[in-house]
């Protein structure tokens, strides 16, 4: 059965957080990408979250928060991580800490690690249904697991409707690609995965960030898989369209959808999923043109990099 769409109105809300409290799965919006949200602490719905996506159980899940006290109560901050949540809680940053709690995020959503990955997102609806719900959410991306990620509640609706109980709409997601996520357990941060938390606003206030690590040595098990996955061809940094292709562009010029005709990052960032969608259905080949790798543009080219990715 295809699962209802609700705006986020109080009702919904208090729907949504039953069903919850019952084990079930709410898409939720956040500012990144929409997420799937189960109870982090009933190792049933979690098992039901992950058989959803088809997720590998080695690959553990973000735990989202009311405030950042509930985060600190579930993992052990330092004193610098705590004033990096500060400056950017709630939003798009992402903590992995030492777990202190281990029941309330239960084992199977850490994957069975000792660490905890922790956010405050920033959206209404989000905060509102974690206010409402009372405790930690684990919500991964509402794709299938290796997809592109869902930056509209249509788009969830059509690649997971039939596996989730409800659907919050709560409009297109402002970010558009997924959280920052750093390692803040040791004495400089960890970048595992880019996001619109770019570096060097990270650094401007715990300085010495370093960067991550890679498939061939990965520091998070989301490194080792496959990701963003259209069923199309993508063909990056490339100038123009051949005969047969779709042309992502960038920047002032023709093509056949343009993540934004000004070159402005930002707006390339939020379209960049929706876009890749909405070519995958009408073609098998996408050309997509070069991304200056500066600021938010070098987490537009990691999601483009693995999209294109065959192996
Ligand atoms: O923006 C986001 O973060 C979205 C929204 C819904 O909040 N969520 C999201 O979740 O992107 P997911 O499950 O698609 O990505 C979580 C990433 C994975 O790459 C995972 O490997 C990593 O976080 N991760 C989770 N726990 C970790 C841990 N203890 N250590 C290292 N990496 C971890
Ligand atoms: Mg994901």
């Amino acid at each position: 059965m295809q699962a209802a769409v609700l705006k986020p109105d109080p009702a919904a809300i208090r729907k949504a957080a039953s069903l919850l409290k019952q084990g079930g799965l709410v898409a939720m919006p956040t500012e990144t990408v929409y997420g799937l949200a189960a109870d982090a602490s009933n190792a049933d719905a979690v098992a039901r979250l992950y058989a959803a996506k088809g997720r590998p159980a080695f690959n553990p899940l973000i735990a989202h928060c009311a405030s950042a006290e509930a985060a600190f109560a579930q993992g052990r901050f330092s004193e610098r991580a705590r004033v990096l949540a500060a400056a950017f809680w709630p939003g798009p940053l992402t903590f992995v800490v030492d777990a202190i709690d281990t029941t309330t995020v239960c084992s199977l959503a850490r994957a069975g690690l000792d660490t905890l990955a922790l956010r405050v997102p920033a959206h209404p609806a989000a905060r509102a249904l974690l206010e409402a719900f009372g405790g930690p959410l684990v919500a991964p991306s509402a794709n299938p697991s290796g997809r592109i990620s869902p930056t509209t509640a249509a788009h969830v609706s059509s690649d997971m409707g039939d596996k989730v109980d409800l659907i919050l709409d709560g409009g297109p997601c402002s970010e558009g690609i997924e959280s920052t996520v750093i390692d803040a357990r040791g004495e400089s941060p960890v970048l595992l995965r880019q996001g619109t938390v770019l570096p060097e606003a990270i650094e401007r206030i715990w300085p010495g960030l370093e960067a991550g690590g890679s498939e061939d040595r990965p520091t998070s098990p989301g490194q080792l898989l496959r990701h963003y996955a259209p069923n199309a061809r993508l063909r990056l940094n490339a100038d123009n369209a051949r005969p047969g292709e779709a042309l992502l562009g960038f920047g002032p010029g023709e093509a056949t959808l343009n993540l934004s005709a000004s070159g402005d990052l930002v707006e390339a960032t939020a379209n960049l999923f929706a876009m890749m969608r909405k070519l995958d259905e009408r073609f098998d080949q996408i050309a997509v043109a070069p991304i200056p790798e500066k600021g938010l543009g070098a987490a537009i080219n990691d999601r483009l990099v693995r999209a294109a990715d065959r192996g």
